[in-house]
């Protein structure tokens, strides 16, 4: 379908769009802990962990960082690795940092409460518009309008218009819409979090459950018949292919690891040492880089681990235990060494245990 496309149906009465999904989700809303004894403070971690991630990897992780961390003081005095810590298996560590630095504005700005406005929630770090507008309105009931991708597209089938969330002015179109539906709920908080709920659980991307649907009287694209067309399908971003060749090297116990650069990928994330580069290394290659034979390398495996931009070819190798013993002991420019046990049973990003399981050091199932 072209952007923009008129529809030719009679408008959408205003109040009836906001009315009818709060009045579904007070039925429907699925049971999530955060849900459960709303705080602000819970609405923030939630908000910050379901930012590209999926509500059943929350679940558990919201529940547990609560319990280590339950105030945003006990947060804020908190070491960066501990926080990191706690957001092992969520990935995008950068939330994490930014959450933890946001605890921190709040304690020296806020006395240690979450603000009630969109510009200071704005002026934290990791808080953008969508994630101001959803505290605002899920935490303190404000009439401030939400757009990700799951409302942008409630409300594109509802109107029958596909605009292009790529250009401002579809951006703008989106976020007038969402501005005018919570103008005309009943209750803000129930009525964003219903179109959030809506659209994850009923009006998805492909296959949307109209029958189920409380929209689906108002709702312009179903009656157009054009529900699968709105949003128009992009093709996918191309994602970088970029290759990192992992060393897993052991002494006596003890296992090199490394800090990653403070940009990029995994940033200031503990690893064992890599190499990275444009296509694959091979041994004699990765072993020059190394400044040892290649015949003490042997290669444990490979995998491939996407991000959202980016397709990293991964391949394991491990080291010669006495070649591995003789830079522990000359010692080797940005790798310290951990004892093994603490390093398998610290929890660690997706990548790093697929390492491990590559060089047999977590069983398969972890
Ligand atoms: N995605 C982001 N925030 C959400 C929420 N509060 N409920 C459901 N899905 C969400």
């Amino acid at each position: 379908m072209p952007y923009a496309q008129g529809a030719v149906c009679a408008a959408v009465e205003p109040k009836a769009f906001p009315l009818r999904v709060e009045q579904w989700f007070k039925g429907n809303a699925r049971d999530l802990p955060w849900r459960r004894r709303r705080t602000a403070y819970g609405t923030v971690v939630s908000e910050f962990m379901l930012q590209q991630t999926q509500v059943v990897r929350v679940c558990d992780a919201w529940q547990q960082f609560l319990r280590r961390f339950p105030t945003i003081s006990s947060l804020a005095r908190a070491p960066e690795q501990d926080v990191l810590a706690a957001w092992a298996g969520l990935g995008y560590y950068r939330r994490a940092r930014h959450l933890h630095a946001a605890s921190k504005a709040m304690v020296a700005l806020h006395r240690g409460h979450v603000p009630r406005a969109r510009h200071e929630l704005e002026a934290l770090p990791g808080i953008g518009p969508y994630c101001a507008g959803a505290i605002a309105s899920i935490a303190f009931g404000k009439r401030e309008a939400i757009v990700d991708g799951n409302v942008a597209r409630v409300i594109m089938r509802v109107h029958g218009r596909a605009v292009n969330l790529t250009k401002s002015t579809g951006k703008r179109w989106v976020w007038r819409r969402a501005q005018q539906y919570v103008d005309a709920a009943d209750d803000p908080s129930c009525a964003n979090e219903g179109l959030m709920e809506l659209g994850a659980t009923i009006c998805t991307p492909r296959l949307p459950r109209c029958e189920e649907c409380p929209l689906s009287a108002l709702c312009r694209a179903r009656r157009m018949g054009s529900q699968q067309r709105i949003p128009a399908v992009r093709s996918a971003p191309k994602r970088m292919r970029v290759h990192r060749a992992a060393i897993l090297a052991e002494s006596a116990g003890w296992m090199a690891q490394c800090i990653l650069p403070p940009r990029g990928l995994w940033a200031r994330l503990p690893f064992p040492p890599m190499e990275e580069s444009g296509r694959r290394l091979s041994a004699a290659m990765l072993a020059a880089r190394l400044g040892i034979h290649k015949s003490a390398l042997r290669c444990c495996g490979s995998f491939v681990f996407q991000t959202s931009h980016r397709e990293v070819h991964f391949v394991v190798w491990r080291m010669d235990a006495r070649v591995a013993q003789r830079l522990r002991h000359a010692g080797r420019d940005g790798w310290f060494w951990r004892p093994v046990r603490s390093v398998t049973k610290a929890p660690s990003t997706g990548a790093v245990r697929q390492i491990l399981q590559c060089g047999g050091r977590l069983s398969r199932s972890v």
